[in-house]
């Protein structure tokens, strides 16, 4: 399983990568606004930057909601760096720039995906990634985890190539039962990713040691 940071914060992806278990960063237009990054120039330069602190894939996404205006903006975008992963929302303009990026060799993550049909229609039209964003529907009482053991049916059956990139995670948990389900790749914050870490007995058991062993020294 792949684990990608969702976020634009470089110090925050600077701490992931020092973790060692960083395999790419995922942006969207809201996370850039967070980090008080705007204006086109300074949005690509930021982009970059995050090249440049990871090893992995780095989705940035369009604004433009039009076919043409998506293949502009998206060409743009992956002629910055060969880790940029063009970004696409899940709109019908959309699929038809995933089909065009598809057939130009620019790798794609299609973005705001809430249904198995949607997912189904990503990978028909090549993208590298879907995004299926588990923790937005959790919030309007929809299960998440459920739409990801969905399209992995569906992608196995047919032998799809599109990862499923779990997004939208919020937590550990989010994180365990995609792993089980056996989502490809999940995107979630820092302290997703440092909660794994985290177990009292991991403490206690280490706290004890170093104990035991002052006591012998
Ligand atoms: O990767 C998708 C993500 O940025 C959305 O997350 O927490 O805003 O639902 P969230």
């Amino acid at each position: 399983m792949k684990f990608f940071i969702d976020t634009a914060n470089l110090d925050q992806i600077k701490e992931a990568q020092d973790l060692g278990v960083l395999d790419g960063v995922t942006t969207n237009p809201s996370l850039m606004a967070k980090e008080g990054v705007k204006g086109k120039n300074n949005i690509l330069k930021h982009y970059v930057d995050i090249c440049n602190i990871v090893d992995g894939d780095v989705s940035a996404e369009v604004i433009a909601t039009d076919f043409e205006g998506m293949v502009r903006e998206g060409e743009e975008l992956a002629e910055l760096h060969d880790q940029i992963v063009v970004k696409i929302p899940m709109i019908k303009e959309g699929v038809k720039a995933l089909k065009y990026f598809t057939d130009h060799g620019i790798r794609t993550n299609c973005t705001l995906v809430f249904s198995a049909g949607q997912a189904l229609l990503a990978a028909k039209a090549g993208a590298t990634y879907v995004s299926p964003f588990i923790g937005r529907l959790d919030d309007i009482s929809t299960d998440g985890l459920e739409l990801i053991a969905d399209i992995r049916l569906i992608y196995d059956n047919y032998g799809f190539e599109t990862q499923i990139l779990a997004a939208s995670i919020r937590h550990t948990m989010h994180i365990i039962n995609c792993a089980k389900i056996g989502a490809d790749v999940m995107t979630g914050p820092l302290s997703s990713i440092e909660g794994l870490l985290k177990h009292p007995l991991t403490d206690s058991g280490l706290k004890q040691f170093l104990e035991d062993y002052k006591k012998g020294n």
